[in-house]
């Protein structure tokens, strides 16, 4: 069982660079920030997943600055031990410098203690300048749900040699900006694998396979929640659970245990080869 310190930048470096793996989960609620946190879960995320699953839109792109500093504060006041990192949403840090750091600024007044954002290169002077700022930043590449017109759908990135390459050059001018830590989602493993090699700071892959630092998945899915057919890297461990006072805390903690004994993602089953 983990300690119940809390979760710094310093301890989150020293727990990968000793090899253990980093359970994510998105979060958008002080109970269940305090039902994740009980269960061992190293990171939440709030997500701007929550203009989905909690707004029931059909994309990320609609949630508002405001609605992700509510949540974001919402799940500060249940979290106790795990480190907690708010999107950015879309149109809040595309514009221009100036912009992001004020709405960085504006999660971390809520209580944030990262900020993540999506894209690749031309983010580098977007991170550079909010991490000289004293704002700890991750990452996100491969599939970046803001831009998901721009891409074409919820398409596997990184498939080919020139997509792959791509990505690494994005990740690595990243972590040189200062990222601290980097989501990639919707790759094949290997390309996982390679970004991993490639950088000193903890990729945390969501339908990236086993050879990242870390996973991450939107909470609702892995609890069943998911209205259709989920996607292929999604496990659903509320259906494993078979009888429990507190279904939600063991589904839960199935996931934290498979993150750190490396069976969750079984790349054969949630993978993208
Ligand atoms: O918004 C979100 O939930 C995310 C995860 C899918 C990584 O960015």
């Amino acid at each position: 069982m983990p300690d119940d310190k809390p979760l710094t930048l310093h301890r989150l470096r020293a727990l990968h660079a000793s090899g253990e793996k980093l359970a994510m989960l998105t979060c958008y609620d002080a109970t269940l920030a305090r039902v994740l946190d009980d269960a061992g879960v190293d990171l939440l995320l709030v997500g701007d997943s929550l203009g989905m699953v909690l707004q029931g839109r059909d994309s990320t792109l609609g949630v508002s600055l405001e609605e992700m500093a509510y949540h974001t504060q919402c799940v500060a006041r249940g979290r106790r031990r795990a480190w907690l990192i708010a999107d950015l949403p879309f149109g809040a840090y595309q514009r221009d410098v100036a912009q992001a750091i004020d709405s960085a600024a504006a999660l971390m007044k809520a209580g944030a203690q990262m900020v993540k954002l999506e894209g690749g290169g031309w983010t580098a002077p977007v991170v550079h300048a909010l991490v000289e700022r004293g704002i700890p930043v991750c990452a996100h590449l491969g599939l970046t749900p803001q831009s998901v017109h721009a891409l074409g759908g919820w398409r596997v990135q990184g498939r080919d040699d020139e997509g792959a390459a791509h990505l690494l050059r994005d990740a690595k001018a990243l972590a040189e900006a200062g990222a601290a830590m980097l989501v990639v989602e919707l790759v094949p493993s290997a390309v996982g694998a390679q970004l991993q090699a490639a950088l000193d700071i903890p990729v945390i892959g969501i339908g990236a396979g086993p050879q990242v630092a870390g996973q991450v998945l939107v909470l609702h899915d892995m609890l069943g929640l998911h209205g259709g057919r989920p996607p292929r890297f999604v496990r659903n461990f509320m259906a494993e659970v078979e009888r429990s006072e507190q279904p939600i805390l063991e589904a839960v903690r199935r996931y934290v245990a498979a993150v750190k004994d490396g069976s969750f993602p079984d790349p054969r089953i949630h993978g993208y080869d």
